[in-house]
């Protein structure tokens, strides 16, 4: 299958996200100049291509600790199912923690929510929230998101990251896929398509 039968267009370049991870750990950095340790909480899996380039951008593992929680309401499919399953659970006491939980995408907002609810429980001197995208919807659960990169329209996306059905992260830009494609059972594999 050509790449031309799977994406409807690219909605971010290799070069958007570039600048655009440059600008957000420049406002991470800044934001957290004053701290003195910060628990980065990276929501696997769809977060950990943009979270690997932004901390090797901030350059700083002194100050910002990083690990890592699977956190997951789309289940295989491209609709939320409403429900967010989070593991490991959080046993640790963060009493005093500075939290910054990072996501891929602010879709409904469900998932942010709910894993910053559960951080907020544990008792951290602060959460906040960071997204590479946030989708131009309105969303279900109104968050305050600290730290956004790029706006994407309300269309299913895949690649730097995110899947669909575990395919596509490996893109190296981000692009809308096609109705035809997410309903046909049948799915090329990412050597044919790059
Ligand atoms: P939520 O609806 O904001 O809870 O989104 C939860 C998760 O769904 C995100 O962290 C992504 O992993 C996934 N997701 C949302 N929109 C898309 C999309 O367009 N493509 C691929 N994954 C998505
Ligand atoms: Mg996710």
């Amino acid at each position: 299958m050509a790449k031309h039968d799977i994406f409807n267009e690219i909605v971010v370049s290799q070069q958007q996200i570039v600048s655009s991870v440059k600008d957000i750990a420049w406002k991470v950095k800044k934001t957290y100049a004053n701290s003195e340790k910060v628990l980065a909480v990276v929501m696997l899996m769809g977060a950990k291509w943009f979270a690997d380039d932004l901390f090797r951008q901030i350059d700083d593992d002194e100050k910002f600790q990083v690990c890592y929680i699977r956190a997951n309401s789309y289940q295989g499919g491209t609709e939320s199912t409403g429900r967010v399953t989070i593991s490991p659970d959080i046993k640790e006491n963060l009493t005093g923690k500075e939290i910054l939980i990072i996501d891929d995408i602010y879709d409904s907002g469900l998932t942010l929510k709910t894993v910053t609810e559960l951080f907020k429980e544990k008792g951290p001197a602060d959460v906040k929230t960071c997204v590479f995208l946030e989708k131009q919807i309105e969303h279900k659960e109104q968050i305050n998101v600290d730290f956004v990169g790029l706006n994407v329209p309300d269309e299913f996306i895949v690649g730097y990251g995110l899947d669909y059905k575990q395919m596509y992260r490996e893109l190296p830009f981000i692009a809308s896929i096609k109705k035809d494609v997410i309903h046909s059972g049948e799915l090329p594999c990412l050597e044919d398509v790059i």
